[in-house]
């Protein structure tokens, strides 16, 4: 049921804000006067001890799961202190990787279904790796051969195209990674913070929805373009990898997410003024690097649209040399991830309808892959 929308990805992006609400409920814990502020992941509170105890933790997944999960790779690290490394899981199965007994492997899939995925966490049971699934869909072979694992709850995704899960998972990892990190006394504020920023997070993906319009227009001017590139890094290197796969597979529009820190190392050579390029430069650790990846790139002519955060335009346009800026809310830096993406959807989407595409079935593309 489609409601009031004319496609389920366009829906789909719109309840973000509620799908949100659903992922957290009854998982993060206010704390009264004597009480921590914490969260509660059910699935997993018998096995913490043990993912603490390992020595890698391993996320594997494929396309925007494994972009949710390169987006909480940061925070993992920072609030475990364990290593974190990233699988695609045919590249994992490819290679047959090394995965050891000591290792926790995190299975993330929306359907819970997909092949590649599945097959991998077969490979990581038979070499005696904890694992632990991060799925939507209940009952799932994924969320039913993984030892333990967190529901995401978003509630069925029907356009090909993952938009809600997408936030949702960053989500789930999120509170994974403050679960694991407990209670050490070092980094209680930071944990704190994150709390009070997901209780509020989505008020701020309503926020940045009202961008729709603006997102809208930004299509029109992008509609006869060959290609589009997305600067990113650090937190937000996984936007770009999520926002120039959501353009490609239902736009049918060639684009490309890039690491910035990678930029003089190739890319640089492709810009042009002709070529469109979505710089994500919202406010971080990072932000200082990433303005001067803005200055590069226009000394370059580069057509430059910046995504930064709200009272920063005048900081990354470069007096008015970039073509388009995109103000977001700013939210919590590990949490950044799920606003900015918001607006990347919406330009998606719109791209796609005034192309002709189909939005929810984009050609050759299924919504559960499961064959490899
Ligand atoms: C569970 C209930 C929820 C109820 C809540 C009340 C289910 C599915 N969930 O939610 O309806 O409101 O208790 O406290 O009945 N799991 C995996 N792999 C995965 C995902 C999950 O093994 O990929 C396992 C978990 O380890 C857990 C079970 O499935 O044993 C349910 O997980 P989840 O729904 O996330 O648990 P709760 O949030 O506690
Ligand atoms: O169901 P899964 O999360 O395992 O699916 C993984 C990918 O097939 C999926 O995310 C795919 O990349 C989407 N079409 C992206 O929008």
């Amino acid at each position: 049921n489609k409601g009031n929308y004319e496609h389920y990805m366009q829906k789909e992006i719109h309840e973000q804000p509620e799908s949100l609400t659903t992922t957290m409920r009854g998982r993060l814990i206010r704390g009264g006067t004597c009480k921590a502020k914490t969260v509660l992941l059910g699935g997993l509170k018998d096995h913490l001890k043990t993912i603490r105890r390992s020595r890698r933790i391993v996320f594997i997944g494929c396309g925007t799961s494994y972009n949710a999960a390169l987006a909480a790779r940061p925070i993992l690290e920072e609030l475990s202190g364990i290593p974190v490394t990233m699988e695609i899981a045919s590249d994992l199965l490819d290679r047959q990787g090394p995965i050891y007994r000591e290792d926790t492997a995190v299975f993330v899939s929306q359907s819970g279904e997909t092949a590649d995925t599945l097959h991998a966490l077969e490979y990581a049971l038979q070499n005696g790796a904890l694992c632990v699934g991060i799925t939507n869909t209940v009952g799932s072979v994924i969320a039913r051969k993984t030892h333990c694992g967190v529901h995401i709850n978003a509630g069925a995704e029907i356009g090909v195209a993952s938009t809600k899960a997408y936030t949702s998972q960053i989500v789930v990892m999120a509170m994974l990674a403050l679960a694991i990190g407990g209670d050490a006394i070092s980094n209680q504020a930071r944990r704190e913070a994150i709390i009070d920023c997901l209780f509020d997070l989505p008020n701020k993906v309503r926020e940045v929805l009202k961008l729709d319009q603006e997102m809208k227009d930004l299509a029109k001017l992008l509609i006869a373009e060959q290609s589009l590139l997305m600067f990113g890094r650090g937190y937000n290197y996984a936007t770009a990898l999520e926002g120039s796969l959501k353009v490609k597979e239902v736009a049918l529009m060639h684009s490309e997410g890039i690491l910035a820190g990678e930029m003089k190392h190739g890319p640089l050579a492709l810009v042009d003024e002709s070529l469109p390029i979505v710089v994500i430069a919202t406010h971080d650790a990072c932000f200082s690097k990433q303005q001067s990846v803005i200055q590069q790139l226009h000394a370059r002519k580069g057509r430059l649209i910046v995504m930064c955060s709200r009272g920063d335009a005048a900081a990354v346009s470069l007096g008015g040399a970039c073509s388009r800026v995109i103000e977001v809310p700013q939210v919590e830096d590990c949490l950044q991830p799920v606003v900015n993406i918001v607006p990347l959807q919406l330009l998606a989407y719109h791209l796609t309808v005034l192309r002709g595409y189909n939005v929810d079935q984009p050609r050759n593309l299924a919504k559960s892959v499961t064959t490899e």
